[in-house]
């Protein structure tokens, strides 16, 4: 089961936390994984681990905020391999600022790259897949997306983002269901990468919130991934417009 073999993986925001185990994990599978993000070098570090592992992979400097770079990596991408099945919608920020002080360049650029991104590069990615009549596309939303009660303070840009994934995901999923495309997005909750760390909570806020997940520890990046491997495999082929919670059992308590 979950064999990827054949299939030609995009990953966005790899270089490091989730998108870097989502690539490990996609590879792992057997895929020809794409890595992508802001800072080429690192990309590079993962494609490092990839390669020692036995896989195939290509990386390139994409900012998916960005058009123009967002069509010539897909334009490459298909230059070399033909086709693209699976992405992975993964590059996010978290910049934490007050409601009442949030600037409208602080707003846009959050909604920029975490939902305007998404929309690129999922829309660049199923007119390739609908040639071939199959696809899959995971949207990395989060357990704070709205209507689950989960609001962060500091996060009015973030959530809204990620509410937007999620309504995306499920117009998508009605949408290219006649092509042969799989639409689902990732809800993770408290997630152990450089993003939690760089937002740098007290400890008490964190052991506040960790008291409140069932499991009473942050997730690791890796047991995100394996939602990801079953979305995009053929097992999941009866799943699409779902929001799959991997939260510790945080929206269960
Ligand atoms: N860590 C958590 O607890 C958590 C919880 C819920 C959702 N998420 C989501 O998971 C995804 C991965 O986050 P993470 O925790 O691994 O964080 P991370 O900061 O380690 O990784 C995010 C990656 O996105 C990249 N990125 C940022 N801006 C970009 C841009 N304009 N174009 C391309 N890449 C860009 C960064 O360089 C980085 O590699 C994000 O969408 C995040 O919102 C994280």
């Amino acid at each position: 089961m979950f064999n990827l073999q054949g299939r030609v993986a995009l990953v966005t925001g790899a270089r490091r936390g989730m998108g870097r185990t989502h690539a490990l994990a996609l590879a792992g599978q057997g895929a020809k994984v794409v890595i992508t993000d802001i800072d080429l070098a690192e990309c590079e570090l993962v494609a490092d681990e990839v390669r020692a592992n036995g896989g195939d992979v290509i990386c390139f400097k994409m900012d998916v905020s960005n058009k123009a770079d967002v069509d010539n990596v897909f334009d490459q991408v298909i230059a070399k391999y033909g086709r693209l099945d699976i992405l992975v919608n993964n590059a996010g920020i978290y910049q934490s600022k007050a409601f009442l002080e949030m600037t409208e360049e602080e707003w846009d650029r959050t909604i920029d790259i975490n939902l305007k991104g998404y929309f690129f590069c999922a829309q660049r990615a199923a007119k390739e897949m609908a040639k071939n009549k199959w696809g899959r596309i995971v949207n990395i939303a989060s357990i704070a997306s709205g209507g689950v009660g989960v609001g962060i303070a500091g996060g009015a840009h973030y959530t809204a983002s990620k509410g937007g994934i999620i309504g995306m995901t499920e117009t998508l999923a009605v949408e290219l269901a006649p092509l042969g495309i799989n639409v689902n997005a990732i809800g993770p909750g408290a997630i152990d990468t450089p993003m939690v760390s760089a937002a740098q909570l007290p400890k008490e806020v964190m052991d506040a919130m960790l008291a409140g997940v069932p499991l009473k520890r942050m997730g690791r990046p890796e047991e995100v991934s394996a939602a990801v491997v079953f979305l995009v495999s053929e097992e999941a082929s009866y799943v699409t417009g779902a929001t799959l919670y991997v939260d510790g059992g945080w929206l269960a308590a």
